[in-house]
């Protein structure tokens, strides 16, 4: 069987590692490639590749123009807006989202977002997945976004709260705040200005190399609950192995795998 990840860059994905470990365990003979695939690349990658593949996970910055180009998608996928993840059946490609179960299982264990004021920076694919699990458990949402305009769509989509600027929110009315942006992927840079954290929020990063980002370094220094971004990465790759192998992996495997 044959399995990929697409993205660009690609080379920090650990989907081969968490993957693999679970081919180990369950002796089930595949591979997982990563490919680095560039926008303009996409379409044709599509009609050309994809169906070679039995299955592969979709990140950024593709997981919303890879829409354009299934055969069927999830009802999750639909609401979601995104796809994280691809099946093939029996050459049909259908698209779903296992990235919005993922952040649930990483924050629930935390915080009861339940009428918490969530702050989420960013407005691509990982940050409709997050708002979508945010609002499936009535949490009170706030989106801002280098590009206001993509965090005014969203807002409208979801029906949560666009902001312009953080200038005029008080850190202090914040329970949840998440970086669904790329920044600090590969760099020591936060999204988030380091003034802002306060002793009372959970931080999440959805980012997972480095481990430790500046984000969460920021809001740990000043005694911040903090959620890395393993633990909504590994979730969602549960729930894809479940997909794509129909098995219920135990996410220590998986865990294991990614810090060897
Ligand atoms: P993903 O699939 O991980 O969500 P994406 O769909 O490519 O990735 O979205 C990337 C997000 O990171 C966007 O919200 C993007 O902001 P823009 O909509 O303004 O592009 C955000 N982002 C990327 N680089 C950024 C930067 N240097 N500063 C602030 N936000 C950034």
């Amino acid at each position: 069987m044959k399995f990929a990840n697409i993205g660009h860059p690609i080379k920090q994905s650990k989907g081969a590692q968490i993957h693999g470990g679970g081919y180990s365990d369950f002796e089930i003979e595949a591979t997982y490639e990563l490919l680095d695939i560039e926008p303009k690349h996409l379409g044709s990658w599509m009609k050309s590749e994809a169906r070679r593949f039995n299955g592969f996970s979709v990140t950024s910055p593709h997981k919303e123009t890879i829409r354009l180009y299934l055969d069927q998608e999830t009802e999750a996928a639909q609401k979601i807006g995104a796809v994280n993840t691809v099946l093939n059946q029996n050459g049909l490609l259908v698209g779903t989202n296992t990235d919005s179960i993922g952040a649930f299982q990483a924050i629930a264990p935390v915080i009861n977002p339940q009428g918490k004021r969530c702050l989420i920076l960013g407005a691509g694919g990982a940050s409709r997945a997050i708002i979508f699990a945010l609002k499936n458990a009535n949490a009170d949402i706030f989106i801002h976004n280098r590009t206001f305009e993509k965090a005014e769509k969203l807002a409208k989509e979801f029906d949560v709260t666009a902001l312009k600027s953080l200038e005029k929110v008080d850190p202090d009315q914040v329970d949840l705040v998440i970086n669904a942006t790329t920044v600090g992927m590969g760099e020591w840079k936060s999204v988030l200005d380091e003034k802002f954290w306060r002793e009372k929020h959970v931080a999440f990063d959805a980012v997972y190399d480095p481990l430790e980002t500046k984000f969460l370094h920021d809001a740990s220094e000043v005694g911040a609950k903090i959620i890395t971004g393993d633990q909504m990465y590994i979730h969602q790759a549960v729930e894809q192995f479940r997909l794509w192998h129909d098995i219920e992996i135990d996410p220590e495997v998986m865990f294991t795998a990614f810090f060897e």
